[in-house]
């Protein structure tokens, strides 16, 4: 495992498996969300399922463990490049070789990490230990404050930004990097990215006017 950790391949490649577990654990999130459209009662079970599920509270230690180490590695990785280009290269256009949201990962990363520690404060924390017996009511009261829906919806968009490099990145670091694959894996990570920004973002600000 160290040996996978330590070269720069291996930490692209446990960036990327641990990428691609983050990506379902978005996919799930999202479908529970959704079922807000349908009603307090069909929420409050499919939360309540989330909460108690025993093989669900296992697999939140590995959610746990997935985002830890995403992230560290996330950071090792730009410290590796930045050490390795002590200089910037003298007509490094890079606006022409690569796009801003591969350029920004670590800007966009953290700004989400940083969403994340409100977020598990307001929603998991209070579910678990706070005295919240309506899930439902916990979020939509929540979006009926704009600061909160414009901090959320901020975030989703930034999300949507580091997935829009980050997917397809998942993808070539596992070697699905011929030029047959490569177009359809960038058109998909696209289509992702507008999903989770455009549909996050519809609940929190749905719930604002509602
Ligand atoms: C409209 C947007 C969102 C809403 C309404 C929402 C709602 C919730 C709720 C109610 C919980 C507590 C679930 C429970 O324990 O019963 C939760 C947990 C969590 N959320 Fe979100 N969420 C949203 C977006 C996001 C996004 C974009 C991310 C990731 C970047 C995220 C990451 C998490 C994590 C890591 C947990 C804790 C693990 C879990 O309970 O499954 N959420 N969210």
């Amino acid at each position: 495992m160290s040996g996978l950790t330590s070269s720069s391949l291996g930490k692209k490649i446990t960036m990327s498996l641990s990428g691609f577990f983050l990506i379902t654990f978005l996919l799930v999130h999202l479908g529970i969300n959704l079922t807000l459209f349908v009603g307090a009662e069909t929420f409050n079970v499919a939360s309540h399922f989330m909460a108690t599920n025993p093989l669900i509270q296992v697999m939140q230690y590995v959610l746990a463990f997935g985002f830890i180490f995403h992230i560290v590695m996330g950071i090792k990785l730009e410290l590796k490049n930045r050490a390795s280009r002590p200089v910037k290269y003298a007509k490094n256009n890079a606006a022409a070789n690569s796009n801003w949201a591969s350029r920004n990962m670590i800007v966009t990363g953290i700004l989400v990490l940083l969403f994340l520690v409100l977020h598990i404060k307001d929603f998991f924390i209070e579910i678990k230990f706070g005295e919240v017996n309506d899930d439902y009511l916990l979020v939509t009261d929540l979006f009926k404050n704009p600061i909160y829906v414009l901090i959320y919806v901020s975030a989703f968009i930034l999300l949507g930004i580091h997935l829009s490099h980050g997917f397809q990145s998942a993808f070539t670091s596992v070697g699905a990097r011929a030029p047959k694959y490569l177009n359809g894996v960038k058109n998909v990570g696209i289509a992702f990215s507008y999903l989770i920004a455009i549909g996050f973002s519809v609940i929190a600000i749905f719930f604002y006017f509602a």
